[in-house]
């Protein structure tokens, strides 16, 4: 249980860690439960106390997305996120877990204008990112982001990359729909994650892939850990976006999201049904979440 002093206003956080000690989650971690097949799971966070109940729930890592811009900001896409929002959004979700357990993994994600001009400009916005609390950065794409993953990895960023559906070039791609459909899609996909973890990304997100794909893709890459959202139960960890998951959806629920609020008596037993669910692999269900 979180304990506050009792009658401080506003959600306060604890000062202590109260809670059984959980061993901090890092690089070696991660790699150990990919080889001992236990799921890896991940939340989005875009402020403290979310973040600290989350930390409590047992979630693994945290992704401080640039989907802050769609949840907190209300635009209509991830595109008009600044480098300024992150690091201000990373900063707060450092302090909340460091209120509690401290042992979440925490990635930042680079927002769109941040890391495509050159692979300078990526390590000045990752070093940002890095200096407000984050672990790792995660960054959109494949062909020309490889050098640019590979450059940030020798300079000592761990890196994750996106593939699929990558919101930041939504315009480009014509919409939020499932990527790697087509047999020339698929082998692009393919490389492209092959290429990403040779040049040393540790981590995977793929968004809205089939699930056959995802898998198969998952088997080719030992070293990098697949994340998946909307492509199936055979990636080595999951990611939702928090209000999604709370079902907290003010349009129409895409078909990957489960909203673990129903039978829950709170946020924190909804985020601990989440880590169980994923876990134990009932979460994602391929027959309703995936294509
Ligand atoms: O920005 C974000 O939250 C993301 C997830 C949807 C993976 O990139």
């Amino acid at each position: 249980m979180i304990e506050t002093t009792p009658g401080t206003p506003y959600g306060t956080l604890p000062s202590a860690a109260p809670l059984p000690p959980r061993k901090p989650v890092s690089l070696p971690r991660l790699q150990e439960m990919r080889e001992r097949g236990e799921k890896i799971v991940m939340l989005t966070a875009y402020d403290a106390t979310f973040a600290a109940v989350a930390d409590q729930a047992g979630v693994d890592c945290l992704l401080v997305g640039d989907s802050l811009g769609m949840v907190c900001q209300g635009r209509p896409s991830t595109v008009g996120v600044t480098l300024q929002d992150m690091c201000y959004h990373t900063e707060c979700v450092v302090r909340g877990v460091r209120r509690v357990q401290g042992t979440v993994w925490i990635i930042g994600d680079l927002p769109f204008g941040s890391y495509q001009e050159s692979r300078e400009q990526a390590m000045r916005s990752a070093a940002a990112l890095l200096q407000a609390g984050a672990h790792m950065v995660k960054l959109e794409g494949g062909g020309w982001t490889i050098e640019t993953v590979r450059f940030l990895v020798e300079r000592g960023i761990p890196v994750c990359a996106h593939l699929g559906l990558t919101p930041q070039t939504v315009h480009a791609l014509g919409g939020y729909r499932v990527q790697g459909r087509t047999d020339a899609q698929a082998q692009q996909l393919r490389r492209d994650a092959l290429a990403l973890q040779d040049a040393g990304a540790t981590m995977l997100v793929l968004e809205m892939v089939p699930a056959a794909l995802a898998a198969d893709i998952t088997a080719q890459l030992p070293r990098c850990h697949t994340i998946g959202i909307g492509s199936g139960s055979g990636t080595a960890g999951q990611v939702l976006v928090m209000h999604d998951m709370l079902g907290i959806h003010l349009g129409r629920t895409p078909r990957f999201v489960h909203n673990f609020m129903q039978g829950a008596s709170g946020v924190l037993d909804a985020m601990s049904a989440y880590v169980r669910a994923v876990k134990e692999g009932r979460f994602p269900d391929d027959a309703r979440h995936a294509w």
